[in-house]
């Protein structure tokens, strides 16, 4: 007899903010069995979850999503109760210089999981969900003013943005046509502890930890809306539990940033916090080439979340970013593991050949 009242599919549970989320209903929800699946590529890695990997109601399954046997096995042998699905292909700069691989992890691996979990449901679909996570980009890109709301018209613009929007858009017709139970949220920029050095916040800390230069693309004038990961995770719980079948919710911080702005400030707090006089980590901004096709400004209204559900951001930017400084400087062996090997070799051609 199974001593758990729900199994709990997590994909992607050891990337960035998987490993917040599984961490966070591990420990909330000793009745639940959660399954973590990651194929554990360079952006996964199983030492973000070293602090609950021995608890009885965690397991790990290393697979990936675009194998379409193993999947529909693993939900044969688990009898998932829900699925929260994170596993993707998430960095915009991945995506322009290999768009395929983002194709198959994004739009082939959904809809790998959609069908299992079809399958699997197909005579009782009470108590069932399945929760797609994806991204506020699927919108594409606003001017100076206005923001996303969840009618917003899709308007994806890179090819990370458009295989989540596809993916989106399968969820949703899975909803209709095979009235599948789904929830969607479509969140705003990230930042915190465990996220891979490659997306801008983590990649300015440990650059300007070894005073390597800061590549701020174009006049580093695009704005983005910046949550913190455990305020997103907390959302996403809420979601889970409380979201109607069907729905849509937007997630953001309503905290918004010029890229150099946002800059400067994590180089201030950095210049404290290493005890080098101030002005040494601005001296490293190093303006590069844009990236291609550089969505301007994303800013999301989150008020349905807030007014359906009572959800509402904890962390001011402030703080968060202080915190996101202080994990970095006291996870010195996380990230020098993390930027070893393939990383240099990314590193270079991300940034060198330019
Ligand atoms: P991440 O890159 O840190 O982690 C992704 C995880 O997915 C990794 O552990 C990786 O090993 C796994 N994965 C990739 N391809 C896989 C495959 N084929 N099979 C199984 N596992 C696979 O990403 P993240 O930043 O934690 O983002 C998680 C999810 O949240 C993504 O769906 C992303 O689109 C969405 N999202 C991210 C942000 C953000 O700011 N980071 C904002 C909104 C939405
Ligand atoms: P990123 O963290 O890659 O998130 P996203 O593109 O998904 O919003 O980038 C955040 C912003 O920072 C974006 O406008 C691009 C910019 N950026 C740089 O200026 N330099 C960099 O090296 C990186 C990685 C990003």
């Amino acid at each position: 007899m199974n001593k758990f009242k729900k199994t709990i599919l997590i994909t992607g549970g050891a990337g960035f903010i998987g490993s917040h989320l599984v961490r966070l209903f591990v420990n909330k929800y000793p009745k639940y069995k959660i399954v973590n699946l990651d194929k554990l590529t360079y952006a996964g890695n199983l030492a973000n979850l070293k602090d609950i990997e021995n608890n009885s109601n965690y397991e790990f399954v290393k697979a990936d999503i675009v194998d379409e046997d193993l999947i529909q096995k693993l939900f044969d042998e688990y009898g998932f109760d829900g699925v929260i699905h994170l596993a993707a292909e998430s960095h915009v700069d991945r995506s322009i210089s290999n768009p395929t691989e983002f194709i198959y992890a994004n739009i082939v691996g959904t809809v790998n999981l959609l069908n299992a979990a079809r399958f699997i449901w197909q005579d009782n679909l009470k108590n069932k969900l399945f929760y797609h996570i994806s991204t506020d980009e699927v919108y594409g890109s606003l001017g100076e003013k206005g923001f996303f709301v969840e009618t917003t018209p899709y308007d994806p613009r890179s090819p990370y943005s458009a295989s989540k929007a596809s993916s989106d858009h399968l969820v949703r017709a899975y909803y209709h046509t095979f009235k599948l139970p789904v929830v969607i949220s479509n969140c705003s920029n990230n930042y915190g502890g465990y996220q891979f050095p490659e997306k801008l916040i983590p990649l300015f800390i440990n650059n300007i930890k070894h005073k390597k230069p800061l590549p701020v693309y174009g006049k580093g004038e695009n704005i983005r809306d910046w949550l913190y990961v455990e305020d997103h995770a907390k959302a996403i719980d809420l979601i889970y539990h409380k979201g109607n079948i069907g729905e849509t919710y937007n997630i953001g911080g309503n905290n918004e940033w010029k890229n150099l702005e946002l800059i400067k400030k994590l180089c201030r707090i950095m210049d404290k916090k290493l005890n080098r006089p101030e002005g040494t980590s601005a001296n490293l901004i190093t303006y590069v080439k844009d990236r291609a096709g550089h969505d301007l400004r994303y800013a999301i209204d989150s008020s349905k979340l807030q007014n359906e559900l009572g959800w509402k951001p904890s962390l001011q930017f402030e703080e968060g970013l202080e915190k996101t400084v202080d994990w970095y400087l006291s996870n010195e062996q996380w990230l020098d593991n993390v930027t070893s090997g393939a990383y240099q070799k990314y590193y270079k051609e991300q940034y060198v050949k330019r």
